[in-house]
């Protein structure tokens, strides 16, 4: 289904209809160069292929705010002073941006959409109330839900963590608002359901018995897999990684960490990790990095992308336009034979872009890096020694003695006496400088 522009009341965006495709020449800054969602890439569509998401939080409800600073841009769809018009007008706003801007879904947290009201049951209200609204708008636009998740670290109330919480109290009222969240994506139709533990942490091991807090977070984990599984809930489940920020320390630190959890507590089966790119840089990591370490463990589930600074050490989420950034990741995601989740710009305008053509300059051209970076890492693939040069590298275990040890059958001894046959090694070239010229020489 092709996605339908959806005005609600007022326009929000009238400066563009739906954002067209018009090739590297075109001089309009509302115009993608790359991004053809129909030009078909390996026998696959550029749509299928990335399954682009526009986050809810970023796009709608951040007016650039900072510790430093208020918001610098007036967000229209938040001026009137009822918070439950307010979240109606930004609904209509949303879905007048995914649709014009074409992408093919979104994700929100509780918070984001439906304001949290004077009481549990209220908040509960509020939310059926605009996921109803929301059902409605996807209808009308086609634009369906990538993942819905829960915020549980915004409020107060989660100052010392939500499902971690040493207060049994708070974790009850964590366990609240994932139900209604679950509840929510299930309605609509949501593919994934993310868990991202902003407050699962400590801010000091002398306060905090980490096992208990990581049996709590499992446990927890558990009972949500249970609840989403009874209501219909049929996707996957996805933690996403994070090292630090806004705690000292995350439990979720990275995808090996993360990986480690979840076969720790056998809850492999029905999670997967959604790999953000700027988390990873956090943990001193690359975004190819930690997209390679969940694939390899076949627990690639998504993927957040944005991008850090390489000078600042915080989660500046700056949209992503580094090419090789994407080239790289593309390779990972076609040799993972695909993307199950998608990719949704977990991504904000810098606080001095106040203008709203912003926002879609930001998303042209992060969805126009990735299907350039498809591109190439496509053509990489098909033409390029790339894949084999580096298979190669490993020939030795393809026959003979080598094959013997990785199907398990030398000893250790076996490996001495070898040794001692073959005599020293040559030496063989890594030959990373190759490699990297031959990516350079398919950006063209
Ligand atoms: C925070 C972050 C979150 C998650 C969803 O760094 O990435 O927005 O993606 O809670
Ligand atoms: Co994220």
């Amino acid at each position: 289904m092709s996605i339908e522009i959806t005005v609600g009341q007022t326009e929000y965006f009238p400066f563009t209809g739906k954002i067209p495709y018009e090739g590297s020449d075109s001089p309009n800054h509302l115009a993608f160069k790359y991004y053809d969602e129909s030009r078909l890439v390996g026998g696959k569509s550029m749509k299928e292929h990335l399954r682009f998401a526009v986050c809810y939080w970023h796009t709608f409800c951040w007016g650039g705010g900072d510790p430093f600073g208020s918001s610098t841009r007036q967000l229209p769809w938040s001026t009137s002073g009822d918070p439950l018009r307010a979240a109606k007008d930004k609904l209509d706003a949303a879905f007048e941006f995914f649709s014009k801007l074409g992408v093919p879904y979104y994700t929100f947290h509780d918070r984001d959409m439906a304001p949290e009201g004077g009481t549990l049951e209220d908040s509960e209200r509020h939310l059926r109330e605009l996921v109803a609204l929301a059902q409605e708008k996807q209808a009308a636009s086609g634009v369906k839900l990538l993942w819905g998740t829960s915020n549980l670290f915004s409020h107060p109330r989660y100052m010392n963590g939500a499902a971690t919480n040493p207060d049994f109290a708070v974790l009850t009222q964590a366990a609240a608002q994932i139900k209604a969240a679950l509840e929510a994506t299930v309605e609509l139709g949501g593919e994934n359901y993310v868990f991202w533990g902003g407050r699962e942490g400590y801010g000091t091991l002398l306060n905090t018995d980490m096992k208990r807090e990581r049996e709590h977070s499992a446990q927890f984990f558990r009972l949500a897999r249970d609840y989403g599984r009874s209501i219909g809930f049929n996707g996957t489940f996805l933690i996403e990684p994070k090292p630090m920020e806004p705690m000292k320390h995350q439990y979720d630190h990275d995808a090996a960490t993360t990986i480690q959890f979840l076969n720790e507590f056998d809850l492999q089966d029905d999670f997967k990790l959604n790999v953000e790119a700027n988390h990873a840089t956090l943990a001193g990591h690359t975004f190819a990095h930690d997209l390679q370490v969940a694939s390899d463990a076949g627990l690639l589930g998504s993927m957040d992308a944005n991008r850090g600074d390489a000078q600042n050490g915080w989660d500046t989420d700056q949209f992503p336009t580094n090419l090789y950034d994407t080239i790289e990741a593309m390779l990972i995601i076609l040799d993972n034979g695909g993307l199950p989740g998608g990719i949704n710009f977990d991504a904000k305008i810098r606080r001095n872009s106040v203008d709203l053509d912003d926002l879609f300059i930001a998303h042209i051209g992060g969805m126009d890096t990735f299907a350039r970076g498809l591109l190439i890492a496509h053509e990489l693939r098909e033409k390029s020694d790339l894949l084999k040069l580096k298979q190669d590298r490993y020939a030795s275990y393809n026959t003979g003695a080598g094959a013997r040890f990785e199907a398990g059958s030398l000893s250790l001894g076996d490996l001495r006496d070898l040794a001692v046959k073959q005599g020293e090694p040559q030496s063989i070239s890594g030959k990373q400088e190759l490699y990297e010229n031959i990516i350079n020489q398919y950006i063209r």
